[in-house]
């Protein structure tokens, strides 16, 4: 559904936008030509067309939304990257991928209606004639009509900063005829001088209002929820707070090993992989202040207090408050080199300097090679203050709240509950929420919504220039500390644990427990 109507609320030049995307009534007042976005054409450029990133995700996403009619109506896709394909080659490459992607839903003919839309360009983006030759590309095929742009930055990480220059070159950032956007895929730089550099190349061309740093993390339907769970019910918000909260574990665990990422992961880490980003995410929606409203620069504002209030980590602590671990065999992986000291498994405890967390740590912990995939958040309530049963010594066990972004998304609230027949004895139950029980739609793969957002110029689920510096501004200095040895020592773990033994013991000298269990709800 799109409606586009002119009110009193808007100025003159500027309309007034309701439109349903991803369930959600979007309002909006913009300028005329922005405001037609959900009816005006729209170009998806793709840069690093015939990588992983595209076949996996991009195109999958992109043709679910066509199936579920929610692309604008002229909907194009133009690939772009070195290797010398023609469009009927590419969509031919991709038919497979996307079926295999989509499972049940994919149909044929489905298939070749969107299909006809996809386009290919042979492009080196090293080569400045090549690019002039996108240009015209472009303009041909936006000849009929004024078009939307959003160029997708899925190429190789050391490409970005030309890609964007030569957009910038070519005059291909300008918004004469639609709007232009720039998604631009993780890593966002290796530290924060790289991503400062980035950001500064991105600014030279695009304002930030165009630009799109996306985390796929927060089109994750469960991550999104949190939000919903935090501001749109009033029985949490009271008790979030330092008074009630004993501390916070944030996991991200996953089977996988590093398979054919070797190369890549070697030179990253766990702190860069997944620390920088998708984990300093999760922390800042989990602790944020809620904003007046839900809009971009409200949203990233709240956020961004978040990091601006973590504490630094000093000294010592560079190895007394983080855990470093690495599964055997991850040195034969292909890629990796014999004598590798890189981290693939990572915990590291935060503390948030202001009122609602002051004393309140945050553990934070992800590895490759854990005995299960799980993504969740535990909330650790404090113990009652007054024990009224039993012999009041033993130890009961505090309330928790688990919210599992995945595998199988839902939340479970853990409470004390009277042992039937069993005198006043108190033991810890369980309340349990399944997504898959309360509604029967399928959860969209994060990049559908996250895709749509960019099209329709919604940033409150990307990061800012400075949530993402701030970002490194933690991540960096632990980074170093380690390369400089002041680290913990890099434990091995086997496949199919909970990464090292030693991270059990780190987590008793601070008097608490890792929640380890394998997905809580299935
Ligand atoms: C990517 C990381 O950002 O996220 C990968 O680079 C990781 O190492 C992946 O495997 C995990 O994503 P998801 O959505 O499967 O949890």
């Amino acid at each position: 559904m799109s409606l586009v109507a002119t009110t009193e609320d808007c100025p003159a030049s500027r309309t007034f936008t309701l439109s349903y995307v991803t369930d959600r009534l979007i309002l909006s007042c913009q300028p005329t030509h922005l405001s037609l976005t959900g009816i005006m054409d729209q170009t998806i450029v793709i840069f690093g067309a015939s990588g992983d990133l595209t076949s996996r995700k991009l195109v999958p996403a992109l043709y679910q939304l066509f199936q579920k009619n929610r692309l604008p109506k002229n909907c194009r896709v133009v690939g772009v990257s070195r290797s010398p394909l023609t469009s009927a080659e590419w969509q031919q490459k991709l038919e497979a991928t996307t079926a295999e992607f989509s499972g049940a839903s994919f149909s044929p003919s489905g298939w070749n209606q969107f299909a006809s839309q996809l386009h290919y360009l042979a492009c080196d983006i090293n080569r400045n004639s090549d690019f002039g030759k996108l240009r015209d590309y472009l303009d041909k095929l936006e000849s009929d009509s004024p078009s939307a742009r959003l160029y997708y930055l899925a190429t190789l990480p050391h490409l970005y900063t030309q890609a964007v220059t030569q957009l910038g070159v070519h005059n291909m950032a300008t918004e004469g005829t639609g709007p232009r956007r720039v998604v631009i895929e993780k890593p966002f730089g290796t530290d924060l001088t790289s991503a400062h550099q980035l950001n500064q190349a991105l600014h030279n061309v695009f304002g930030e209002k165009q630009i799109f740093r996306i985390d796929h993390y927060l089109g994750k339907e469960t991550v999104q929820n949190l939000l919903v769970l935090r501001f749109a019910n009033s029985i949490f918000e009271p008790i979030w707070n330092r008074n009630y909260i004993d501390h916070v574990q944030i996991t991200v665990a996953e089977e996988l090993m590093v398979g054919r990422r070797g190369g890549y992961y070697d030179s990253a880490g766990v702190l860069r992989d997944f620390f920088q980003n998708h984990l300093l995410q999760l922390l800042t929606i989990t602790a944020m202040e809620a904003p007046p409203r839900f809009a971009a620069d409200l949203v990233r504002d709240e956020k961004v207090k978040v990091l601006q209030a973590v504490r630094p980590l000093h000294h010592q602590e560079f190895s007394s408050h983080t855990i470093r671990g690495q599964y055997e065999g991850y040195r034969r992986e292909p890629g990796v080199s014999h004598d590798s000291q890189t981290a693939t498994y990572a915990a590291i405890q935060l503390q948030i300097d202001n009122w609602r967390w002051n004393g309140v740590p945050f553990y934070l912990r992800s590895g490759k090679a854990m005995s299960c995939r799980t993504t969740q958040i535990v909330i650790q309530f404090r113990k009652p203050p007054h024990l009224l049963f039993g012999d009041g010594s033993t130890d009961i066990g505090a309330n928790r709240l688990v919210i599992q972004i995945q595998p199988a998304e839902g939340i479970q609230l853990h409470f004390q509950s009277k042992v039937p027949d069993g005198g006043m004895q108190p033991r810890l139950a369980s309340l349990d929420f399944r997504f898959q029980k309360g509604y029967s739609k399928q959860f969209p793969d994060a990049y559908q919504p996250l895709l749509l957002d960019a099209i329709n110029g919604d940033a409150s689920l990307f990061a800012r220039s400075d949530e993402v510096e701030l970002a490194w501004q933690i991540v960096d200095p632990i980074l170093n500390a380690w390369q400089n040895g002041n680290a913990p020592p890099l434990e091995l773990y086997k496949p199919g644990e909970w990464g090292p033994a030693t991270s059990h013991q780190w987590m008793q000298q601070f008097h608490r427990e890792w929640f380890d269990v394998c997905p809580i709800i299935h």
